[in-house]
Formats: structure tokens, sequence, C-alpha cells
């Protein structure tokens, strides 16, 4: 078993990690999003320990993260489209992955054998140093186990890959606590893969012509070829069975003030936890808390030993269509609208 350290976000602990990486070593970064699991996209040996380490199925790609533009060159043949340009202006550095057509030097490793590639520029200090300093882009999908909540703190990621890595960069909570918006560019349109803090409001800025996947608010036969991969997958889920209702608050607290017992809880909008005497836990009050809480309490549940959990629905509008997407995969969709 490797013995997993989590290290402060020194220079010098940035240079150490930096080096793993040079040595085909992965390593868990923070980013302003949630932690990703890091390794150089140049060596296939390196980024096939990220699938192992988090058990992932091999047909679902990874997106390269880059900490100037000039690393873009290296990624793609689509430097020049107009949307392109125009996201990477608006939107980066920050939570936006945008996905274009790949430069061959790409790995079939990286890209899950699709003629494209996920680039991603982070805003977070750490990872735009640690990426620097290792001179090349580095490979990063969420640092959580397959299929369980993606992690936003250095303890989440130790949680999960204890004994797998040997070092976790901490970079403090991070600041958005959802994944980053996904968007694939397609002639002079945008389809949007996975929604995030980046809105569909805030996108149509570049371009009125936006589509939503399918993906985004229906299950997704997983036998099926889909336009990303990691749709298809059980995601975000923690120990306990999710459901996810669709109502008022007093629809809500009818609905399962009965059934509140030893395992089964509760997570409402903060301000409304004083309706239940028990077993009932806040995952924030706008959206945009929301979306910084909602993985923080999918783990907290697992904490307390929660067999069950009704989950009151966000708004699905802007900043809440991500949260929604989130937990709806979390509910395995299991949706019940009163
Ligand atoms: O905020 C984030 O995006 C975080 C941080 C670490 O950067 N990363 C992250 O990676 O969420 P991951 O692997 O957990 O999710 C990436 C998603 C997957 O659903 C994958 O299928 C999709 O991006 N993806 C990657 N490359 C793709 C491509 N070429 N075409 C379509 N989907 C792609
Ligand atoms: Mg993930």
């Amino acid at each position: 078993m490797i013995k997993t350290t989590i290290l402060d976000a020194s220079t010098d602990n940035i240079i150490y990690c930096a080096d793993l990486l040079k040595n085909g070593e992965v390593v868990a970064m923070p980013t302003e999003t949630v932690y990703g699991l890091a390794a150089n996209i140049f060596n296939d040996k390196a980024v096939s320990k990220i699938f192992e380490i988090k058990g992932r199925p091999q047909d679902n790609p990874l997106i390269c993260h880059i900490s100037n533009i000039s690393m873009l060159d290296e990624l793609t043949i689509d430097l020049h489209s107009e949307i392109f340009q125009k996201l990477i202006e608006k939107f980066w550095p920050g939570p936006l992955t945008v996905i274009v057509p790949r430069n061959k030097k790409v790995s079939n490793l990286i890209t899950a054998n699709l003629d494209t590639v996920a680039i991603r520029f982070p805003s977070h200090v750490v990872s735009r140093k640690l990426i620097e300093a290792c001179g090349f882009p580095l490979a990063a999908p969420s640092a959580n186990l397959s299929g369980k909540p993606s992690p936003t703190s250095a303890n989440h990621v130790f949680y999960d890959l204890n004994g797998r890595i040997k070092a976790i960069l901490d970079g403090g909570i991070c600041e958005v606590g959802l994944e980053s918006t996904i968007v694939k560019i397609e002639d002079d349109s945008l389809r949007v893969l996975r929604p995030g803090i980046i809105s569909v409001d805030m996108l149509k800025e570049v371009t009125e012509n936006i589509v939503l996947d399918d993906s985004v608010l229906n299950q997704i036969d997983p036998n099926s070829t889909v336009i990303s991969p990691g749709t298809k997958y059980k995601h975000y889920s923690p120990n306990a069975d999710i459901v996810l209702v669709d109502s008022s608050l007093d629809d809500f607290r009818t609905y399962v003030s009965d059934k509140l017992e030893e395992n089964v809880w509760c997570a409402v909008f903060d301000g409304e936890q004083k309706c239940f005497d028990k077993n009932v836990l806040t995952f924030g009050y706008n959206e945009k808390d929301q979306a910084h809480n909602i993985f923080m309490v999918l783990r907290k549940f697992d904490e307390l030993g929660a067999s069950k959990v009704f989950f009151r629905c966000p708004k699905k509008e802007n900043i809440g269509l991500a949260v929604y997407n989130r937990l709806l995969r979390a509910a395995a969709f299991n949706l019940v609208v009163l």
C-alpha cells in the first residue's frame, strides 16, 4: 500500500508534485471546481494509472488541463474558430471545458478513441502553478472513486484514494464545488453536455445557438453511443439511496414526515430545517450555495450512515440546472413529482 500524504501548496511541494508527474506518477490537485487526479497527458502509462486508481471505465475520456493558451497547439486543430476564441476570451481561465477536434498528438487513451478532445484552463492558482511547473498539460478527471461524489476538499480525496496515490496537494475547499460546464463546439452552435456554474444564459453571450444535450436531463441507455460517454454511468452516488422530490415545501413535509426514522434523512434548503424535528441537513440557500455544498452534503450522509435521503428539488434554471443535473444522477433518476 502506498503512503498517501496531504501536502500544503507551498512552492516546494508544487515542485515536488511536478517532479512526481514528470516521472509518470499521478497526483491529486485542487481546481476551482473539484479536485482532479492528474497525470501527464503525453505519458500513456501514467494516464492508464488514473483509470486503474479510480476504477474508471476505459471508454470514458479525460479532460486536458492547460495553464496557458500556447499549450492549445498540441491539443487541437481548431485554434481559430470564432466561437472557440470567444469562449476563451470570456470564460478562461475558469470553470468551462470546451470540446474541439483533437490533434493526433493526444492519445486514444485520453480521448477514448473519439475524434475530439476536452480542454480546460482552470483558474485555481495551485493547478495553474502545477501545470506550469510540469510544462505539459495534465489529464485530470475528478479525484473520487468512480461513481462517488466528486471531492471538494483534500480530505474527500484522502477518504477515497488513501493508499492509492502518493500526494494530494491541498488548495483548500473548492470555491465552485461542482465540476465545470462542458460544451461541444458544433459549427456555429454550442451543445451543452454538462451544465455548471457557467450557465446557459452566460453562454448565450457567445452564441444564441445553444442546444442542451438529451443526457443533461434524461437517463441514457448504457449500451447506446453517446456524445459524452461519462453521462451514461452511475454518478455522484453516496451509499444511501437518494430520492429527489419535486414539490412545494408543504407537500415535501407531508410526504417525508412519517418516513424519517433511524437512517432515513431529508435534505432541504437553508431556513427550511425548522419544519423537521429530526434527520435533516440543509444544502444551501440559493443555487450558488447549493452548487458549492452539494457534494459535501452527499458525503456527509455517508458519514451519518444514512440508508435513504429525500432531497428537495432545486430550481432548474441557471446554476440550479447544474445542481438538478447532479442530483438526478445521484438519485439514479428516482424523481418524485408531487
Ligand atoms: O471541473 C471539472 O471538469 C473537473 C476538474 C478536475 O477539472 N474534472 C472532471 O472530469 O469533472 P471528469 O472526468 O470527472 O468528467 C469529465 C467529463 C466526462 O463525463 C467525460 O465523458 C467528458 O467529460 N468528456 C471528456 N472528453 C470528452 C470528449 N472528447 N467528448 C465528450 N465528452 C468528453
Ligand atoms: Mg467525475
